[in-house]
């Protein structure tokens, strides 16, 4: 039978990782696939992560299953995060109404979610954002949802068209559909809505009964935990229903041992508990039963005070230099013809943005100068350093 099979490429980042990983040119930069670096362009263990993990080495007694919506622990101490703002906690009655599971990544979690969209909505459409991560539409389609784009990006002044994206909305999109949302770190363009728009998109998205998706990849590598948790916790306060895909791949340097968490948020204990019961029965037929040692490392951290706040350091430390590189980048990029781009780098949040190059120029600068990014333009802003930010500048305004 796999005689029939046709061959495929792999999607855009993806192919990209192979195309820089093959480069010899010690100079090459890499602003590829999203995956923080540091200034000697390593992807280091966090210190918290190593202690807990020496601290799991040691307990540990089992390696027998969790259960099939993974680590409570986890799971509570990622809602308190995420949706317990400044207090890092949330009241029970808000625990009560969501139905949670661990994930594989933030992937998985999309995945898991899409799947509970199609078991209680198949009709529904998904809408996402113009651009969106390449991966969002393949994931959510899998799950048999029909998906639609509405406008966000302007590729010329660089900032978000949130008119045309709430006039498009109301348009097209009916009842009941899906807006999946970047929570904060939008990927590919770093441009996100402000706590004004938030606040009015929730409203809008309560008064046309629209469900907010978020997607929290990038949750405290923006502009801080609590204000890259603004727009979800919105959304969470004013809609009745909302789903979330949560990520510990970035903040906790976690990326290989696949830790993400689906959050959904119900308009009351009942539907939570019907929601429990079919995510569960959705991962046990997807993955069975979710892996446990990254989870794990998360829960023993965000439960340990020392490791917590070792953590936050950690996670501060990251934000901070990639604002720093923002910084830089911005000002080497400050001259006649590259004004717009040094504006919007300096402001954009997270790993990511998106220059306003063509295909052939980005191409031009794999080719000629060894620098790797998306054929959109996307650059990951962690893959620079304070080293080559003016030969990255110099390259990127001599291809314009
Ligand atoms: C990215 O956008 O580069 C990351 O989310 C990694 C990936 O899997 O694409």
């Amino acid at each position: 039978m796999f005689e029939y099979l046709v061959p495929l490429q792999p999607d855009a980042i993806i192919a990209l990782m192979q195309q820089c990983k093959a480069d010899t040119n010690p100079d090459k930069i890499d602003l590829g696939v999203g995956v923080y670096k540091d200034e000697a362009g390593g992807t280091t263990i966090l210190r918290a992560v190593k202690a807990a993990e020496k601290q799991l080495w040691e307990t540990e007694t089992t390696k027998s299953y969790v259960g099939i919506r993974g680590n409570d622990d986890f799971r509570h101490a990622m809602l308190h995060l995420i949706l317990g703002g400044d207090a890092g906690k949330i009241d029970d009655s808000l625990l009560d109404r969501i139905a949670s599971a661990q994930a594989a990544g933030g992937s998985g979690a999309l995945r898991l979610g899409a799947e509970l969209i199609k078991s209680a909505a198949p009709h529904a459409t998904v809408w996402v954002s113009t651009p969106t991560w390449a991966n969002h539409i393949p994931l959510i389609s899998s799950a048999g949802l029909k998906m639609e784009k509405y406008p966000y990006y302007n590729r010329e002044t660089l900032g978000v068209d949130f008119d045309d994206m709430i006039a498009h909305l109301d348009a097209h999109a009916k009842v009941g559909d899906v807006v999946l949302l970047h929570g904060c770190c939008h990927n590919p363009t770093g441009a996100d809505l402000s706590p004004a728009q938030w606040d009015q998109l929730a409203d809008f998205m309560l008064a046309k009964q629209l469900t907010p998706y978020v997607d929290l990849a990038y949750f405290g590598l923006g502009r801080g935990m609590s204000e890259d948790s603004y727009g979800l916790r919105k959304v969470v306060d004013i809609c009745p229903e909302v789903l979330i895909a949560a990520s510990c791949s970035k903040n906790f340097a976690l990326y290989k041992e696949r830790v993400g968490l689906v959050a959904v948020v119900c308009k009351d204990t009942d539907t939570a508990t019907i929601a429990r019961s079919q995510l569960g029965s959705i991962q046990r037929r997807i993955i069975s039963m979710p892996p446990d040692h990254g989870a794990k490392l998360v829960a023993d951290i965000l439960g340990d005070k020392s490791l917590r706040e070792m953590w936050v350091a950690e996670l501060t430390e990251m934000r901070e230099r990639m604002r720093d590189l923002r910084k830089q980048l911005s000002e080497a990029l400050n001259v006649q013809g590259g004004e717009t781009m040094a504006a919007a780098v300096v402001d954009q949040n997270g790993m990511f943005s998106t220059l306003p190059l063509s295909v052939d120029q980005a191409r031009k600068l794999r080719s000629e100068f060894s620098i790797y990014m998306t054929d959109s333009g996307r650059i990951n802003i962690a893959g620079a350093n304070k080293t080559n930010i003016p030969r990255l500048a110099e390259a990127i305004l001599s291809v314009l």
